[in-house]
């Protein structure tokens, strides 16, 4: 059985993630020992500037191979961005998609919220059967007060990433349970682990992998961590489930506060 981690920052001294390739070759046996099959290597791409980077991470790429190789731990590795959305973005890099097969690619948006101009922008590309993949919407202000949101872009042709370690609460409780309400809406396509070291963020999946099978069930876990990243992958066709509206939120935490000063 494989489990594709979609989502890491694996390369050493590329952006925030590994430092050195000691850094790097620990991750890798951490996410082996975890059960990860698949890893991709996705790393920011903040503006048109960081394309710069792409050789050096193309190298970096073929290098870690060997060295994976070299070590004889049986691991796929596949080769992408995490691009930072903003408007007008262009996909004519070799990391732009998913081994560069022009079909799905990993896009973030700010944290405190949701672009404007973007579904117009998401909606270009899907016409062209090209999919966004975005990442981690459990942890994005403008679908943590607004989820609907997110089924809107899901209808829309947009498919959604979530973090290994939202599931498991490595980013609070709030974040928890925004993830539990998208799986249970079938709101989510993937999971990756976004993991950037050792220590606090690891490549690992095994944890939240457990969680998603106690939630939703063996068959479910399977499409999130296999089925739906190994087509991904190789760019071909995914067929989803038909999502769920998700009910409105709670009042928005501090709402009263403002409230009661006149904002
Ligand atoms: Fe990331």
């Amino acid at each position: 059985m494989h489990i594709y981690d979609i989502h890491t920052h694996l390369l050493p001294g590329i952006d925030d993630g590994a430092q050195d390739w000691d850094e790097t070759m620990h991750m890798v046996y951490q996410a082996y020992e975890d059960g990860t099959t698949d890893i991709a290597i996705t790393h920011h791409v903040l503006s048109d500037q960081d394309y710069e980077l792409e050789n050096e991470i193309i190298e970096k790429y073929e290098e870690l191979k060997e060295r994976v190789a070299g070590a004889k731990l049986s691991l796929n590795f596949h080769l992408g961005a995490e691009i930072f959305y903003q408007h007008g973005i262009k996909l004519d890099h070799r990391i732009s998609t998913y081994n560069d097969n022009k079909k799905y690619f990993l896009v973030e948006f700010p944290m405190q919220g949701i672009p404007r101009y973007v579904d117009d922008q998401f909606f270009e590309f899907i016409i062209d059967k090209i999919t966004p993949v975005l990442a981690h919407p459990e942890r994005n202000l403008g679908i943590i007060n607004k989820p609907q949101r997110a089924f809107e872009f899901v209808q829309r042709g947009v498919m959604l990433q979530l973090n290994a370690g939202s599931i498991t609460g490595d980013f609070g409780e709030e974040v928890r349970q925004m993830a539990e309400r998208l799986l249970d809406a079938r709101l989510i396509h993937f999971v990756g682990s976004d993991g950037h070291n050792t220590r606090r963020r690891p490549i690992v999946m095994k944890e939240a992998y457990r969680r998603i099978v106690e939630r939703c069930g063996e068959q479910t876990a399977d499409v999130l961590f296999n089925q739906n990243p190994a087509k991904a992958m190789q760019g071909l066709e995914i067929r989803i489930l038909e999502p769920l509206p998700v009910p409105p939120s709670k009042a928005i935490k501090g709402f009263g506060f403002f409230k009661k000063f006149g904002f």
